[in-house]
């Protein structure tokens, strides 16, 4: 028997590595852990899968696919759950989950498994991959089954099991970073009327301590995507990695929430996602001036069904498909730049171009101009209100009955 593990390099993930290997007598265990931009987290990764008894460990790089075919496809939705989570864990678990699948198919795996909890939304997006791509093979969630419940538990059946363990074992917060994001839960947020500590934020600068003079950053866009920052053409990962450092320096995309996780309790968490609130703001201002209102208004109707998709883990559906066919036509003219203005914690727009605008000065202005005719709007308005004399007249003539 071969075991495919999503594998994270925590103690969460490690420890199942040896109850695997005793509750499956005989079974391979493959580590399969993704670099999507965790920064150090994946450092010694391997040795620490072999060490923990791991068979084998791969590590994939899959950044520029992240940020390419995820997130970027749900910026130009203006995907946001729950008004104010930009999703950065929920998009990055059908990519995990799908490479992993293909190193389980490589290696010939039988059984995929997962560190996930049975009280959160990760086991969801995982297991939804894996249906969509392995319908054929079990599922294995040590955490729904066994019984260690808390961090003590899991530190002593590592000890137990001769899991090497960080120095680091006071660990407070349950945390989840990648390229996009890093969230915060647990700890002291478990009250949601605690503030959360400055000490717990390890992206962003504290606002009160930004920079004192405000700092303007231009974005361009190409039909909805994010292609250049201040001029300068970057990849995908390159310009994601730089609008991170500037919203991070000017403590920009702190967001605190309470939330609905999928399985029907809320939960509170604290999200980092700097540049990432910069992109979604620019973005949307962009919109704003190319496109038309009711083709706006159709996009703001999609923005949260494609949301909860995303935080739902059906991110392997026609749904998604359909609605990426939608948000991509609509993005044909999004092309232009926006400059925002950081400052103190916030990120607010100061200018737009496009040649696609749908402002245009020649119409706006009260100088002569052939597309509006000013004696036009009589007519308009008195058929636009209508209904409004219509009643009127009634409420006249009964009145005088
Ligand atoms: N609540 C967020 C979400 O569901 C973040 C979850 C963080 N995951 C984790 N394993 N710490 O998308
Ligand atoms: C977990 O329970 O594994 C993490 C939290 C979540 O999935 O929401």
């Amino acid at each position: 028997k071969t075991i495919a593990l999503a594998y994270s390099g925590g103690l969460d993930t490690s420890i199942i590595v040896p109850w695997l290997k005793e509750h499956y007598p005989g079974a391979r265990v493959v580590c399969v852990a993704a670099e999507i931009g965790q920064g150090d987290e994946l450092e010694g990764i391997k040795q620490k899968a072999i060490a923990s008894g791991a068979d084998e460990c791969y590590v994939e790089d899959l950044r520029e696919e992240f940020v390419r075919d995820f997130i970027f496809p749900t910026l130009r939705a203006g995907a946001i759950y729950n008004r104010k989570y930009l999703l950065g864990t929920s998009m990055a678990r059908p990519l995990i989950a799908k490479r992993q699948v293909e190193i389980a198919r490589m290696v010939g795996a039988d059984a995929l498994a997962h560190g996930c909890t049975g009280k959160g939304n990760d086991q969801v997006r995982f297991e939804l991959t894996y249906m969509t791509f392995a319908p054929d093979l079990p599922v294995i969630a040590p955490w729904r089954e066994w019984d260690i419940r808390s961090r003590e538990d899991a530190l002593e059946y590592a000890a137990k099991k001769g899991v090497p363990v960080a120095a680091t074992i006071t660990k407070i917060y349950s945390r989840d970073r990648n390229i996009w994001h890093l969230s915060h839960e647990g700890g002291v947020l478990e009250s949601p009327a605690n503030a959360p500590l400055e000490d717990m934020f390890q992206l962003t600068t504290d606002p009160t301590t930004a920079p004192n003079a405000a700092e303007d950053v231009v974005i361009t866009f190409e039909k909805g995507t994010p292609v250049a920052i201040n001029g300068e053409t970057l990849g995908p990962v390159e310009l994601l990695t730089k609008i991170n450092a500037l919203g991070a320096k000017h403590g920009v995309g702190r967001s605190d929430i309470v939330e609905d996780r999928m399985i029907g309790m809320k939960s509170r968490g604290v999200y980092e996602t700097p540049g990432g609130t910069i992109l979604y703001a620019a973005h949307s201002e962009l919109e704003q001036m190319v496109l038309d209102r009711r083709t706006l208004a159709a996009k703001d109707v999609i923005a949260p069904r494609y949301a909860d998709l995303v935080y739902e883990g059906r991110w392997w559906t026609t749904e998604r498909e359909a609605y990426d066919a939608f948000v991509n036509v609509t993005q044909e003219r999004i092309t232009g730049t926006v400059t925002m203005r950081l400052f103190k914690g916030s990120a607010n727009v100061v200018g737009r171009e496009s040649i696609h605008a749908l402002y245009d000065e020649r119409f706006v202005t009260f100088g002569e101009d052939d597309v509006y005719e000013q004696s036009d709007a009589a007519g308009y308005i008195r058929l636009y209100g209508l209904s409004q004399r219509v009643r009127a007249i009634k409420d006249q003539e009964l009145a005088a009955e």
